[in-house]
């Protein structure tokens, strides 16, 4: 495939069109933002880790009978993807209390949740992403109601695979957020699964081995990537 234009550049990656107008490159940035992009910084190498870990786990799921949009990776910071319509909302579950959920309800941080709580979000940087129910997705036609339902079974079959693959590597999934859109019909995993849009603890210590070291400024942010990498094999 031939790269073509910009098709749009988001906080962390810029997409491309290609020759094919049924595929799409992602490229991936070494920028890591927060706080509805108040907070923008550049790391050296994160853009790589972050391509090599997502098409590692986008394979996993994959293989797993879970639709994904990824094809392969191009190079360091590039990936061949499926060109999905994508809907307007985030799909977020969480095994463990923290971050939005604490602070909208009140609750204790690091309580185990079962059954895991599942969220949606409508992307919309304007309003601040606000939280929204599958009445909202489907009267606002933003995806049908069989789309809501697609959404959420993958997302919650991504959990039982994703939990298990990082308990085995010392890791508790706590939240994560998935994106999804339509191919041809069929409900697909887009955007990416990297440790910029999860959170993971280490199982003994709990220390935090994912983006909140950038949010909370704790620093070590390609480090905790890097040593999440290693304890999965990923290939960097
Ligand atoms: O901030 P909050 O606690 O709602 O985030 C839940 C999970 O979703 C976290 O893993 C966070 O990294 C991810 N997330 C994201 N992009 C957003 C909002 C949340 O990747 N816009």
């Amino acid at each position: 495939v031939e790269k073509q234009s910009e098709l749009y550049s988001g906080k962390a990656k810029t997409v491309y069109k290609t020759d094919d107008p049924a595929r799409l490159i992602l490229h991936f940035r070494d920028d890591t933002s927060a706080f509805d992009g108040q907070k923008i910084e550049q790391f050296s190498r994160k853009g790589e880790i972050n391509n090599k870990f997502n098409a590692f786990i986008m394979e996993k799921l994959a293989a797993a009978g879970i639709p994904t949009h990824f094809e392969r990776l191009l190079s360091a910071q590039e990936s061949l993807v499926k060109h999905l319509e994508m809907f307007p909302v985030e799909c977020v579950v969480r095994n463990i209390s923290t971050g939005s959920l604490c602070r909208r309800l009140g609750v204790q941080e690091g309580l185990d949740l079962e059954p895991p709580v599942f969220e949606f979000f409508l992307k919309n940087d304007a309003l601040h992403d606000p939280m929204i129910n599958e009445y909202h997705i489907c009267t606002f036609g933003w995806a049908s109601m069989e789309q809501v339902e697609r959404m959420k079974e993958y997302t919650f079959k991504i959990n039982d695979i994703l939990k298990s693959l990082f308990l085995g590597a010392g890791l508790l999934l706590v939240d994560y957020k998935l994106e999804f859109g339509d191919y041809q019909g069929q409900v697909v995993l887009g955007d990416e699964f990297t440790l910029d849009g999860c959170r993971l603890w280490d199982v003994e210590t709990r220390e935090k081995l994912d983006k909140d070291r950038f949010r909370q400024g704790l620093g070590g942010v390609v480090e905790a990537y890097e040593e999440v990498a290693r304890r999965l094999g990923t290939p960097l």
